[in-house]
């Protein structure tokens, strides 16, 4: 595997990958790497040439200045890891390199109402962080593919946005979230759940199954989230949302009415622990 720490010298070498017509894949990380990254390495062998895989804990999409500091770094294993996966390129900036004209001065993107409801009312700007970020990513790798996990829904729609945005002809692959034994969506901060609330957390998982379950026997979704909110609550989580939204177009919104064909999709945040975790399940149609 090569290791760039420049985008110059990442630049150069895929310019010349780019002649030899083949095919680059790209997976936007923030390390600590588990398995739901290992699988989307995977789909983009099976699909492109050449991947690339960037480990870069973004700065700018941290709201909580705490959160930014516990993130866990785990660089050697990430290292060992991406070599055992058979991937062909790892580009590992520093802060420096990502952000010459600092961080405070950024490029304003119009979202929509995608910015501002589920993630985006929690976490202030983290979604221009993301934007941001991977369009300069993007900017350096020039894809023809770019893999993200459906784990983080709202991200994956924020980026199939900026691609229309900017102009971008790169392909957005949604890859399926990948699971523990228990259901519980595989994420970098489960590595800071204690052993007996790594255990609990499954109940966000049971939560969106009870709700695809329901949905699929026609019953209201309102009261159905609301419920489920309570029950997080009883359980010791502190949630922050439960709801149900269609899909319409590039923009998710609450729903109000019966979703006719539009796709449907429940999501959960909910702290537990002192953890904040998200998952989210389609409960009808597809991304
Ligand atoms: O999902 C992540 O790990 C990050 O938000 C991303 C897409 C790498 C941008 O920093």
């Amino acid at each position: 595997m090569y290791l760039f720490k420049r985008s110059s010298d990442l630049k150069k070498h895929l310019d010349l990958v780019r002649k030899s017509n083949k095919s680059i894949g790209f997976v936007p990380t923030m390390g600590a790497l588990h398995n739901g990254h290992l699988s989307l390495i995977q789909a983009a062998k099976k699909e492109n040439d050449v991947v690339v895989c960037s480990i870069f804990v973004n700065p700018t999409q941290f709201n909580d200045p705490k959160d930014f500091e516990k993130y866990p770094i785990t660089i050697e294993e990430d290292i060992k890891k991406l070599n055992d996966a058979s991937t062909d390129i790892l580009f590992l900036p520093s802060v420096e390199e990502m952000y010459p004209e600092g961080l405070t001065i950024g490029k304003n993107y119009d979202f929509g109402n995608l910015e501002t409801i589920l993630e985006g009312k929690f976490r202030q700007g983290h979604f221009q962080g993301v934007g941001r970020i991977v369009h300069k990513l993007l900017d350096i790798v020039q894809p023809h593919k770019l893999f993200m996990g459906q784990k983080d829904l709202q991200q994956c729609l924020i980026i199939r946005k900026l691609l229309i945005i900017i102009n971008s002809t790169v392909k957005l692959v949604i890859c399926p979230t990948e699971r523990e034994s228990s259901g519980l969506a595989m994420s970098s901060r489960n590595e800071r759940l204690s052993p007996i609330a790594r255990k609990k957390a499954v109940a966000i998982y049971q939560a969106l199954e009870k709700l695809k379950h329901d949905f699929g026997k026609g019953l209201y979704f309102l009261e159905g989230a609301h419920e489920a909110f309570e029950n997080l609550k009883k359980q010791g989580f502190e949630p922050e949302y439960v709801d149900i939204l269609t899909l319409e177009g590039d923009n998710l919104h609450h729903i109000d009415q019966p979703p006719g064909n539009h796709t449907v999709v429940a999501a959960i945040a909910a702290w537990l622990d002192g953890v904040r975790l998200i998952d989210n399940m389609v409960l009808q149609g597809s991304l």
